[in-house]
């Protein structure tokens, strides 16, 4: 790979999509507008709001379920050609299969998608983003059932069925390694599991449940693709998975780091790609968890691969370190993997840290990362397309912070233009990249961090909701104007 990331941008291909991204439960509000259900997102935040920063929640969020006309003029104003936004599960299914579908909600995606149409912007939509109707967690604890695979089942059914005539990309699930993690290991999201000896809370529940979890999402996804692929033939969309995905450098040339670092791919992201593409978990999860890891049946591993992805969605923001735990004791670092034989370097106690520091402590400017981590992909999964489903910066809003900084935003300038740069130069390596989602249209509800981490393009005043586009959002039109090929 030729040191090139910084050569002259080539244009992007005629048909490369440019967007922003967004989810149902960080944007759209109306938590109980129109017949929509409680979620879980709904409940946590209601029932802890000590875990999320001044006590927030999505109960209004940027009330994108109102202000929809608005936001699709911002897109039209950068001069974006698609919007990926997902399905809020309670909206369309209150209760899931315990219930009726609610046709306002149905309503309301008729309209938005009919809305992005008509300014020429292409739908492109996740039925999954970390939301779902609470009924799942109060009747069989949700992604812990089988259950589950059969309730999202139903969910992309009702999708596909009315609105498959006009969207034609969809995506079943939005970042099952990243949601397994925080809900089941770490126990910092919805359901607040926790496995020990991962985690670091007071209720340890069982050290596999990650894995069980994860499991029925894949297979989820594969019931959701296979349905596609044939009740829905004739819709003639393509359907894809979306993963968080991180470059992990090993932090010296040593055997034992390297390998450290392919098993922290292993445990990441592979953890979801290799069922979806191969039928299989990684080879070296298999080694470590052995029976902790739960078996496809060969019948399932004919369905996996029968429903084999169309394209491959990629969320990436970061990189670390990677030290080597297995062969030698190493401590310190922010890993909460040292079970897996890997220690993460990235925290601010003294341990290595790669890239730029930002205000987010996961979140280090490297964008050398991002062009390694799609040559990866690019090796370990030929042939597939891959989206940009997310890609951006946060600023950390601080009691003093000023409107005028966050709308001086050169920071994020900075990160996109390098890591556009990185994509351009993977672009020229190989990787079949199809489009770009920035994330995000509009500062939103960013979880755990509420309101105050800040990763849109537009500044949101969250008092009067007023939208005003940053210094950056001018600069991602000028960027699409230059570089996107419009023959
Ligand atoms: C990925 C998640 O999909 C999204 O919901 C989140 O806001 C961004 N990362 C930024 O943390």
């Amino acid at each position: 790979m030729k040191n090139d990331i910084l050569k002259d941008s080539s244009p992007f291909p005629s048909d490369f999509l440019f967007g922003t991204a967004s989810s149902a439960y960080q944007y759209e509000g109306a938590f109980l507008t129109d017949g929509k259900g409680l979620d879980n997102w709904d409940v946590f935040s209601h029932e802890n709001p000590g875990q999320i920063l001044d006590a927030n929640n999505g109960d209004v969020a940027v009330d994108q379920y109102h202000r929809f006309m608005e936001d699709i003029q911002s897109m039209a104003y950068l001069g974006v050609k698609s919007y990926r936004f997902s399905i809020s599960w309670s909206r369309v299914l209150p209760k899931g299969r315990f219930g009726g579908i609610n046709y306002l909600g149905i309503k309301y995606y008729n309209s938005l998608i009919d809305a992005l149409i008509a300014n020429g912007i292409k739908p492109f939509v996740t039925l999954n983003h970390y939301d779902y109707p609470q009924e799942f967690e109060n009747r069989f604890k949700s992604w812990l059932s089988p259950e589950m695979q059969k309730e999202f089942a139903y969910l992309a059914d009702t999708c596909f069925k009315h609105f498959g005539d006009r969207v034609k990309h969809w995506i079943t699930l939005n970042e099952p390694n990243q949601q397994m993690i925080l809900s089941y290991l770490e126990g910092i999201f919805p359901p607040s599991r926790c496995s020990m000896p991962y985690g670091n809370c007071s209720q340890g529940n069982s050290e596999t449940e990650p894995f069980i979890a994860a499991h029925n999402m894949i297979l989820a996804h594969a019931k959701a693709v296979q349905l596609y692929r044939t009740k829905y033939q004739k819709q003639k969309g393509s359907i894809g998975i979306v993963v968080q995905t991180k470059w992990f450098e090993p932090i010296s040339d040593s055997i034992a780091d390297k390998a450290a670092a392919e098993r922290a791919q292993s445990f990441y992201a592979n953890w979801i790609l290799d069922p979806i593409i191969y039928g299989k978990y990684p080879e070296e999860m298999m080694n470590i968890l052995g029976s902790a890891l739960p078996q496809f049946s060969s019948n399932e591993i004919k369905n996996l691969k029968n429903s084999r992805s169309d394209f491959i969605g990629i969320n990436h923001y970061t990189s670390y370190f990677v030290q080597d735990c297995l062969i030698s004791a190493c401590n310190g670092g922010d890993g909460a993997s040292r079970a897996e034989g890997f220690v993460l370097k990235l925290d601010r106690k003294g341990n290595v840290t790669i890239g730029e520091l930002t205000d987010i402590e996961w979140l280090h400017v490297h964008p050398e990362g991002f062009r390694k981590m799609l040559n990866y992909l690019n090796y370990r999964y030929p042939n597939i397309p891959m989206f940009i489903t997310e890609n951006g910066f946060g600023d950390m809003e601080k009691s003093e912070t000023t409107v005028k900084e966050l709308l001086h935003d050169t920071k994020r300038i900075r990160y996109m233009s390098g890591y556009l740069k990185a994509l351009q130069a993977a672009m020229r390596d190989g990787a079949n990249v199809k489009g770009y989602f920035a994330w995000s249209l509009l500062d939103n509800f960013e979880w755990l961090y509420g309101y105050k981490a800040r990763f849109g393009l537009f500044h949101v005043d969250f008092t009067t909701l007023k939208r005003t586009p940053k210094q950056s959002a001018s600069w991602f039109k000028n960027f699409i104007e230059q570089n996107a090929n419009t023959e």
